[in-house]
């Protein structure tokens, strides 16, 4: 009998800890590099199914995860609405000037999905190549955090422009806000009947906002995504990332009710609920940074990590996206040893 390991967590029916990578597909392969220039940009590059595709297989080949996340970007949902994203080398991403004030007021910030239907074609294509014991992840980005991308254009330290405009025009903010979680809700829908086995919620700036921030741009919109998904697939296991604020996600487990939280790093084990308290899976969270490091520091690390978490409901990953420095024969090591527990 083939058994998902990854699947089998979120029922507690594991046999042992299963583990996937964030970014698990990227820049620290050498195969990835091979691929990535055969598009002209990075766009490109997440909206051809084949390649795609390919990137999503790379890492499943090499190393065996129990899980595979669709290749794609949270900015991909930007880009259905209208806005141009650029990936600068170097830089980072860089997004058109949308007049969003305007639109908002006239209610023109429309949402395209079938901008995203080579992504709902890269899966079916995993689907059919992918070993029959590796679950498939979709993802998408939260509405906070894509309206951080989307207001101020790009990546920045502290997404100065969107934060004004939440607290000079929260009426206005909250529309984007909404109208984001509905595109969220759909696309995440989309990916799911195109063969997603689970999904992963990114807040990646979640930690940027005060206690009733949190709330109003996070949890009350992730929330909403969640049930409206929960009503058409109730047994597709939700995962959300909320960087920089898990223990309100942890505390508030019974309002958004996700299936998973993911850990950043800052978050202690030590520290987190046993098992039998939370009826949610933990996931995370060792530093990529460990994966740098010396190989006897990494396996001390996540000895540690295997023996807190023994039992606990718990899907071993990093606290972020793995680095392009990481060197490949840790990453072996590593998978390795979280499989033999
Ligand atoms: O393997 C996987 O995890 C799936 C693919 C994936 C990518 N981005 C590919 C990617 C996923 C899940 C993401 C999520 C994502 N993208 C987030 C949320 C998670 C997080 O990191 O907090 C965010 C904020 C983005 C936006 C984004 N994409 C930025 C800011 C950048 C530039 C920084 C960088 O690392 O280069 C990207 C680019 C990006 N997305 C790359 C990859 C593999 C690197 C670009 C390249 O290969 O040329």
């Amino acid at each position: 009998m083939i058994k998902k390991e990854f699947l089998l967590t979120f029922k507690g029916l594991n046999s042992r800890t299963s583990l996937w990578l964030m970014r698990q597909a990227g820049r620290y392969l050498p195969e990835y590099r091979e691929l990535r220039v055969k598009a002209k940009n990075f766009m490109d590059f997440c909206f051809n199914p084949e390649l795609a595709a390919e990137a999503t297989l790379q890492p499943i080949r090499r190393f065996g995860f129990d899980a595979a996340i669709i290749f794609s970007d949270i900015l991909v949902i930007p880009y259905a609405f209208g806005q141009s994203v650029d990936f600068i080398e170097g830089v980072g991403p860089k997004l058109s000037s949308l007049p969003l004030v305007d639109i908002l007021n006239s209610d023109r910030l429309i949402f395209e999905n079938n901008k995203l239907l080579n992504v709902f074609k890269a899966i079916k294509i995993v689907k059919d190549q992918l070993p029959k014991e590796v679950s498939l992840i979709g993802f998408s980005g939260c509405p906070w955090t894509l309206a951080c991308y989307m207001v101020d254009q790009g990546s920045s330290k502290d997404f100065f422009k969107t934060r004004l405009l939440a607290v000079t025009r929260p009426d206005l903010f909250q529309k984007l806000i909404n109208i984001l979680a509905d595109a969220v809700f759909l696309y995440l829908k989309h990916q799911i009947e195109a063969g997603a086995e689970a999904v992963q919620l990114f807040d990646s700036w979640v930690g940027l906002l005060p206690p009733d921030g949190v709330w109003k741009w996070s949890i009350s919109p992730v929330s909403s995504i969640i049930s409206k998904l929960k009503n058409y697939y109730p047994s597709i296991p939700i995962i959300v990332f909320p960087k920089g604020n898990y223990q309100t996600y942890a505390d508030n487990y019974h309002i958004h009710k996700a299936d998973a939280i993911s850990a950043d790093t800052t978050v202690d084990f030590s520290k987190v609920k046993i098992a039998s308290e939370r009826p949610y899976v933990i996931q995370g969270n060792l530093d990529p940074f460990d994966l740098l490091g010396a190989t006897s520091a990494l396996k001390n690390k996540v000895d540690n990590t295997l023996k807190t978490m023994q039992g606990k409901k718990f899907i071993f990953n990093l606290g972020h996206g793995i680095l392009p420095e990481t060197p490949i024969d840790n990453v072996y090591r590593l998978v390795e040893q979280v499989k033999a527990t």
